[in-house]
């Protein structure tokens, strides 16, 4: 990745953590079991129509980095893997671990971990201990990322 990739990429990383916290609440408790997490945060599916206008919102961030199937967007990221076929890629559990906390798969990542403390760095301090996104936020972009089928 060329190097202002990466500088954009950490600026749009550190800003990630002020931008979403609408709705934000305490972190839930959730078991990792192999490289997923099998169970909704919420203990219910989450509404695909929601996750995907919440990817498409400015607030998560997602399409700075990543592209997809999204014709109406015309301004999508190149920093990251196009999200066409994620449902096809990996499991819901997989996809909801990631989401949580993508730093697990890969330490350097530059994607944010958007329900879990402790690593983020500058955030403010209205927003320290709690997650990027609520749990039924998750759910919901779960959900979605579950219907990308090639
Ligand atoms: C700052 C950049 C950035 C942001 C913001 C970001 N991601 Fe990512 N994402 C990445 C990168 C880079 C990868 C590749 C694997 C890695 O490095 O973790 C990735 C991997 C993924 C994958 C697995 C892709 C695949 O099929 O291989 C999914 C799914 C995903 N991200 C979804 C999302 C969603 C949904 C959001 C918003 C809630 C989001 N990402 C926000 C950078 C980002």
């Amino acid at each position: 990745m060329a190097r202002t990739s990466v500088h954009i990429a950490a600026l749009i990383a550190a800003s990630v953590a002020f931008a979403c916290h609408a709705g934000a609440e305490e972190l839930l408790p959730y078991n990792i079991a192999g490289d997923g997490i099998a169970e909704s945060l919420t203990g219910a599916p989450g509404d695909a129509a929601r996750g995907r206008a919440l990817v498409l919102a400015r607030t998560t961030t997602c399409i700075l980095c990543h592209s997809g199937p999204f014709p109406e967007t015309r301004f999508q990221g190149d920093l990251a893997p196009d999200l066409s076929g994620a449902g096809n890629r990996w499991t819901v559990s997989q996809l909801r671990l990631r989401l949580i906390d993508a730093a697990r798969f890969n330490p350097e990542t530059i994607m944010p971990s958007y329900y879990r403390n402790g690593h983020l760095v500058r955030v403010g301090r209205n927003f320290a201990g709690k997650p990027i996104l609520s749990a039924a936020e998750i759910e919901d972009i779960v959900a979605f990322l579950a219907t990308l089928r090639d």
